[in-house]
């Protein structure tokens, strides 16, 4: 028995060594962690569960056969815990084959793909993979075709986070492109169709891997990613951080943590945040860490579309989703990108019950030609769609400017926030004073212009306009903002919404 015993624990350690010591020491030499590493990372000390640790490919072509057959077929995948609550988890090994995809390895990640779904909990995939297995041909292909199909059926069922820690291609980029969160490491990940060789090949164009899919490209210009950490152990830590804000799935609710900061507390700093020329910006940021419960906020896409602001904090210990305009950016305009941003947030929030809190300070939509031919018109329109198919609990807070077509769109009244809040600096209109009397009084003197400007400002840049009409539930003074949000989502925690039947809707993509 006891050599049957040690049999075992030698297969284990075969196991465990991958692709074998010196593939390992590579991988350290490139700062990069081994697979199983960044799950003991990730996970709680000792929770990882592992499965398939012993399954090796079938391919016989190219020689496949005559070659030893690493056990684990390039990724380990298991379950484990993150503070307590249940993960799947699933970590491609780019010391066996680059960790590239065979049919085997693809069984083994949809193995846990399916269970995640079964047993309702939220999926990570740790990427550093070079894509389809090339030995395999079609039989790889097909594998990534029921992974992203189990990715389609996991969406908004369960939250998917996926993790780029090494060179990815192919396949290994289209399924994390399904998933509701990527994150990358700079300088060691990369994340393409096809990469550098293969673009020189067909386009003849020379390009290095940073400039064609390096965490500066994704998080900046492509949006693809939503963070990039400086290292393994920094990522690993911050989706650790992230998976406390998110519930296991659609049916749990926002999650709820143990908080020492008084709902109530009262932050006098607040009521001068705005300064007195409305030209003048002021950090939005500074509002939401003063806002959430230990100004512990967790920013999503901080670099692209800064004029925009998401991310995850918490009002009594429990999960809210803020969306902000961002004075200190273009002033806080809304054009295609921020757009683009704050509706596939917003439709997150929805889908896994999270509330939304949404600050104003929008000066409209950004005009141009530029924008018009970028599409702004439907990128606008997510926005505007994604905040109308909320049933979640929504509190909007009106600081400054919510001009035009914007203060429809950033989670007004009409379409369906169900505590609309604005401080007495608000200035609610269909545009600035100066744009407005330059089309009403076109052609009128200096005088003329100055009088009706001074009207126009008195008249309509308050908020009371539309709280006159109801628009607006209450003018709050600024200091009081953490209580008044923090009751309103108390009070909100029963709202329930019917919606009629339908297959699906048709938002404009
Ligand atoms: C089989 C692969 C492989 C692959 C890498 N390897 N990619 N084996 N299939 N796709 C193996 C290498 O042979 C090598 O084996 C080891 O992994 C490490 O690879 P290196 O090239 O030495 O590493 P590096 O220099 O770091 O380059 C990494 C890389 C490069 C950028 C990922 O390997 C690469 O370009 N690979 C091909 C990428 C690609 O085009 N894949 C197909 C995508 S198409 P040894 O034995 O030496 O350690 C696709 C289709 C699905 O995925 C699409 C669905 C929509």
């Amino acid at each position: 028995m006891r050599d049957i015993l040690e049999k075992l624990e030698a297969r284990r350690d075969a196991a465990r060594l991958g692709g074998g010591a010196k593939r390992i020491e590579a991988q350290h030499a490139k700062g990069k962690l081994t697979a199983r590493e960044r799950i003991e990372l990730m996970l709680d000390h000792g929770s990882f569960e592992e499965f398939d640790m012993f399954v090796q490919h079938r391919c016989v072509d190219f020689g496949m056969d005559k070659q030893e057959k690493p056990p684990g077929d390039g990724v380990v995948t298991g379950w484990g815990t993150i503070n307590g609550r249940k993960v799947f988890v699933f970590a491609k090994d780019f010391t066996v084959l680059g960790g590239s995809l065979s049919e085997t390895h693809a069984q083994k990640v949809g193995k846990v793909q399916e269970m995640a779904l079964r047993m309702r909990a939220p999926i990570i995939g740790l990427y550093d993979s070079g894509g389809a297995r090339i030995q395999e041909g079609v039989a790889s292909l097909a594998g990534y075709a029921d992974i992203f199909k189990r990715n389609v059926t996991a969406s908004g069922v369960i939250p998917q986070i996926s993790v780029i820690m090494g060179p990815c291609a192919g396949g290994d980029v289209y399924s994390p492109a399904m998933t509701d969160f990527i994150f990358m490491v700079r300088d060691t990940s990369y994340m393409y169709v096809t990469g550098p060789d293969v673009v020189k090949t067909v386009t003849n164009e020379i390009v290095t891997h940073e400039e064609l899919g390096g965490a500066s490209v994704h998080t900046t210009k492509s949006s693809i990613s939503d963070g990039a950490f400086d290292n393994d152990v920094e990522a690993l830590l911050q989706v650790r951080r992230l998976v406390d804000f998110l519930p296991a799935n659609n049916m749990e609710g926002a999650p709820e943590w143990p908080s020492s900061d008084d709902p109530l507390r009262v932050e006098e700093s607040l009521d001068t945040l705005v300064p007195d020329n409305a030209n003048q910006p002021y950090d939005m940021k500074e509002l939401i860490l003063k806002v959430i419960d230990e100004g512990d906020f967790f920013e999503l896409s901080e670099k692209y579309a800064a004029n925009i602001i998401t991310g995850f904090g918490r009002i009594e210990g429990r999960t809210v989703g803020f969306v902000a305009n961002q004075p200190m950016v273009m002033a806080g305009v809304l054009d295609s990108d921020a757009s683009r941003k704050a509706a596939r947030f917003v439709r997150f929030c929805n889908a896994f019950e999270i509330p939304i809190v949404t600050f104003v300070d929008v000066p409209g939509f950004l005009p141009g030609t530029a924008q018009e031919y970028g599409g702004l018109i439907k990128h606008g329109a997510k926005l505007l769609f994604a905040y109308s198919q909320c049933t979640v609990p929504l509190v909007t807070c009106i600081t400054r400017k919510a001009f035009g077509g914007a203060y429809d769109v950033m989670a007004s009244k009409h379409i369906g926030a169900d505590v609309n809040y604005a401080w007495p600096t608000a200035q609610i209109a269909v545009m600035g004073a100066k744009g407005a009397v330059e089309i009403i009084f076109r052609g009128g003197t200096p005088e003329e212009i100055a009088e009706q400007t001074k009207q126009y400002e008195d008249r309509f840049l308050s908020p009371f306009v539309a709280a006159e009409r109801g628009y607006i539930d209450e003018v709050i003074m600024p200091h009081s903002t953490r209580r008044r949000i923090s009751r309103a989502l108390a009070m909100l925690r029963t709202k329930e919404v019917e919606r009629p039947w339908r297959k699906h809707d048709n938002m404009p993509l």
